[in-house]
């Protein structure tokens, strides 16, 4: 497939999904970011990862928000060469550096970052929740921040700093300081 038919074909499949064009979510990605903003380091420049990038709004954003290059981590091949395509293409001020691995191993390394995010259903995706929440937090830099939305439907972790709930669905928020 050549590179504009990949393109054409992520746009039509994301505006296919009835989630993506959904009141819940533009509630959550407002949540998420109202949420997140006032808690991001306020030093520039700031190095920062997300794990988890799906369809990539949230990188978008976050690379938007600190004005720099992100480090934007994707387990899926696919994923990650989509999501580095379409931030060039569209122009974004800052393309995020994309890296292809499982975040929950040892490749994430030690001591790299001011803030990572973990958001959406990525946890609730990812085969091992806490080694990858660990491998998270071992990436900060002393003084760095750990930001966490986790979604869903069922019950919230009982350890959330702050839940939201838009009928059925719920994000629960934690911050975590190295
Ligand atoms: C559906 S997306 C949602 C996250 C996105 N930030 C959002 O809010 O739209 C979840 C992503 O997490 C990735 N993922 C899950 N576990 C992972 C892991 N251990 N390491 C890296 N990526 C992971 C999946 O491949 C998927 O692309």
């Amino acid at each position: 497939m050549t590179e504009d038919a990949e393109l054409l074909a992520h746009y039509v499949e994301r505006g296919q999904e009835p989630w993506n064009v959904s009141l819940e979510a533009s509630w959550l990605d407002f949540e998420l970011r109202a949420w997140v903003k006032p808690r991001l380091p306020e030093r520039w420049p700031v190095t920062a990862c997300n794990i988890g990038i799906g369809v990539g709004l949230w990188d978008d954003w976050l690379g938007h928000e600190l004005g720099v290059a992100i480090t934007s981590i994707d387990s899926d091949p696919d994923i990650c060469r989509r999501f580095r395509l379409r931030q060039v293409r569209e122009r974004h001020p800052h393309p995020a550096i994309v890296r292809c691995f499982d975040a929950s191993t040892g490749v994430l390394g030690a001591g790299r970052f001011d803030v990572v995010t973990i958001v959406g259903s990525t946890l609730a995706e990812a085969v091992d929740r806490a080694a990858l929440e660990r491998r998270a937090f071992a990436a900060l830099v002393p003084g760095g921040v750990l930001l966490i939305a986790d979604v869903g439907n069922r019950e919230p972790p009982p350890d959330a700093d702050e839940v939201r709930r838009l009928g059925e669905i719920w994000v629960a928020f934690r911050a975590r300081t190295a």
